[in-house]
């Protein structure tokens, strides 16, 4: 009885933002989303200024979804890592994340008012395109967004 319960907690927990975070992510792009300088960019007032550009909102999802390779410049500095790819992530685990990443460290405040909140169905949506980007094409879709 107390296992079972056990059991789905930690299922529930692994299901949240927050968790899903710390166990796939903190390690690169840092606890509070501050990233490393020329190594992982910052996702703390960043992930707000591409989910306000058109592209922004699939590039986000892409890039959990099939990974990121080729050089970006964010906020004056440049990256040319290797983000790997969470694909076997579900839906609902990605959209958590991707909705964490939004709201985390203050972000919550710098998000358009008209912002929607990434669904599962549009991870689903960007998973079953015929033909999956590479990395290397999400990276070079992402040269045509513009932010700082
Ligand atoms: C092994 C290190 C590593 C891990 C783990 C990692 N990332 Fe990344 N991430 C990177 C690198 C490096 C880039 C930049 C790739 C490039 O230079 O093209 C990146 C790029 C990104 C971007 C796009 C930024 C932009 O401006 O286009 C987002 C969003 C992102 N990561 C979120 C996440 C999330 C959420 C997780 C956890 C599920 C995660 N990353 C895990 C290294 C990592």
């Amino acid at each position: 009885m107390l296992m079972g319960f056990l059991t789905l907690f930690s299922l529930a927990l692994a299901q949240s933002g927050p968790q899903l975070y710390q166990q796939n992510c903190a390690f690169c792009h840092g606890e509070n989303g501050q990233g490393r300088v020329g190594a992982f960019p910052p996702l703390a007032a960043h992930t707000t200024e591409l989910i306000k550009t058109p592209e922004g909102r699939a590039h986000l999802i892409n890039t959990l979804l099939f990974g990121m390779q080729g050089p970006v410049r964010v906020k004056g500095n440049t990256y040319n890592g290797v983000m790997p790819a969470f694909g076997q992530l579900t839906d609902e685990q990605i959209a958590n994340l991707l909705n964490h990443i939004l709201n985390a460290w203050g972000n919550d405040k710098l998000l358009p008012r008209d912002h929607r909140p990434i669904t599962p169905a549009e991870v689903a949506n960007a998973r079953s395109v015929s033909s999956r980007p590479t990395p290397q094409q999400v990276g070079s879709n992402r040269t045509r967004i513009n932010v700082p």
